[in-house]
């Protein structure tokens, strides 16, 4: 691994640091947490459109389906086939907070581990499952598994990450998710043709990347913050010492004693968050999460193989095509690993917001116009649907994406950020899951309306990011408050003097 040495410059103190070949081993292995919530979310669209799976568990989805032809927008809208695939998000939701609690507790890597038991758990039961109830209980536990997993791994990649590499490092998260997600649509499309247990090999395929997790966590190293956090001074400089790949790592170590310092004067994280201070924080990371699911995004991840049939591809192309948008979505990331760090964060939100919101818009007006009850899409109405998701795929992929799991990942002061964090993951899950539970029926009830009600939706996510998200590129994720919030427009009003008062801190003494 060549050194990059990405110390000095820039108008505030930067840490010497290295990309050292063992940073790179813990990146690539944290982020496999990535790869299981993505295969996730990839899986459920192709396992419920199989006829073997709705014949098992959703006979009645199965028989309407039947006569799919009597009405393009309504043929698979069924409550209980929506709670198959949004039940793990919903349980998502609940571990955050226990994750959040482990973080803290125990650390970022045994979080880990716990997320890759619940996944194997998950795996067990929904793969073996011969009736709903077990089928929804594997669900849960995948999603204590997402929980877990979702909590500890962009907070590990945040913290272990130089600060100029930051952006780039953490998104390999979300490259995983994305990999995961074509992962999912290529075996879903393998597995369709598998009679009758194709569906269980697809579901089944998520103890891969679950077992990786598991037995990786056991070479990375927890982080230093974590470490010093919870006491273990010398073990934390150490391994700063040695993901940093530099001997004198000494004011960075400084920094971080400092924020466990301030962390441990907080005896209440949650009730901090609800103070002033973490206001910044708080509403950005929560309203990200919520304008990331509004996009629309997993509107058509989860059921881009119903959207294409709906518009006239056959079960095949259907799958096809998922594949497609899957491929594309992992290239754009690596555009979104590229820049984040070169032209910052905001550039990447406002120009796809534009993007996003052109691409639903006519999305909407297509499908408005040509797709009556009945009827299909011509060939080149089809065509220009596609191209429109894909377009619409793209810039996602290297802004909301990626941006919504690192903003809120980076911007917490040590004494809220895993609390925050689950606030912010928690918030993901739920809007996930309204999406994934409501998108059926609003397609049903709305038609193409749906499409106009996600345009509008990344116009107002637009309009946030202009004015209310700073930039956060190149800052140590320790020194937000100074270099961030204290200068802006309107999160300065915030920042009030009496939380600077504990600021200073005699790291020696800590340090005896
Ligand atoms: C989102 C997921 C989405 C995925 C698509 C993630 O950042 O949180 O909900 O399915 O991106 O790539």
């Amino acid at each position: 691994m060549p050194a990059v040495v990405v110390s000095g410059g820039g108008k505030a103190p930067e840490f010497e640091a290295k990309m050292t070949a063992y940073v790179f081993l813990c990146v690539i292995i944290s982020a496999v947490g990535g790869l299981i919530f993505g295969y996730d979310i990839g899986i459920s669209g192709g396992v419920t459109a199989m006829d073997d799976f709705l014949k098992k568990f959703f006979h009645e989805v199965y028989e309407r389906k039947q006569h799919a032809h009597e009405n393009n927008y309504c043929k698979y809208d069924n409550q209980f086939l929506q709670l198959f695939t949004s039940s793990l998000y919903l349980a998502a939701l609940v571990a955050s907070f226990l994750a959040s609690i482990v973080c803290s507790k125990l650390g970022r890597r045994p979080t880990m581990q716990f997320a890759s038991f619940f996944f194997l758990l998950g795996v067990a039961l929904t793969t073996a499952a011969n009736n709903i109830v077990i089928l929804i209980f594997g669900r849960i536990f995948l999603g204590f598994g997402v929980g877990f997993g979702n909590q500890a791994v962009p907070l590990f990649l945040s913290e272990i990450a130089p600060a100029k590499l930051r952006g780039g490092l953490n998104i390999c998260f979300q490259l995983m998710v994305t990999i995961g997600i074509l992962i999912a649509n290529l075996v879903n499309y393998f597995t369709s043709n598998v009679h009758p247990n194709g569906w269980r090999i697809a579901l089944g395929g998520a103890a891969v990347p679950s077992v990786i997790l598991g037995v990786g966590s056991l070479v990375i190293c927890e982080t230093p913050t974590s470490l010093i956090e919870r006491n273990r001074v010398e073990e934390g400089k150490a391994t700063l010492r040695k993901i940093r790949g530099v001997e004198d790592v000494e004011e960075e170590f400084e920094s971080i004693v400092r924020a466990c310092e301030l962390a441990r004067q907080v005896k209440d994280p949650y009730r901090k968050l609800m103070k002033p201070a973490s206001r910044p924080p708080f509403v950005i990371g929560m309203l990200l999460q919520l304008f990331q699911q509004f996009t629309g995004i997993n509107a058509i991840m989860f059921y881009a193989p119903v959207l294409f049939q709906t518009v006239g591809f056959g079960n095949d192309a259907a799958l096809l095509s998922a594949v497609i948008t899957g491929s594309i979505n992992v290239l754009s990331t690596f555009v979104g690993i590229y820049l984040v760090d070169k032209t910052g964060r905001r550039i990447l939100l406002l120009e796809s917001a534009v993007h996003m919101f052109i691409c639903q818009t006519i999305i909407g007006i297509i499908l408005a116009k040509n797709l009556e009850i009945t009827g299909s899409l011509g060939r080149v109405e089809a065509l220009v649907v596609v191209i429109c998701v894909l377009l619409f795929v793209m810039g996602f992929a290297w802004s909301w994406g990626p941006l919504g799991w690192l903003i809120p990942s980076e911007t917490f002061p040590l004494e809220t950020r895993t609390a925050g964090f689950a606030f912010a993951v928690s918030c993901n899950m739920f809007f996930t899951f309204l999406i994934a539970q409501a998108f059926l029926s609003m397609l049903c009830n709305m038609r193409s309306g749906i499409f106009f009600f996600f345009s509008s939706w990344i116009l107002v996510m637009g309009l946030f990011a202009m004015f209310f998200v700073p930039e956060t590129k190149g800052v140590p994720i320790d020194m937000m408050r100074d270099r961030v919030w204290k200068p802006h427009w309107f999160w300065k009003r915030f920042m009030l003097p009496e939380d600077d008062l504990h600021r200073d801190v005699d790291v020696e003494k800590i340090y005896d």
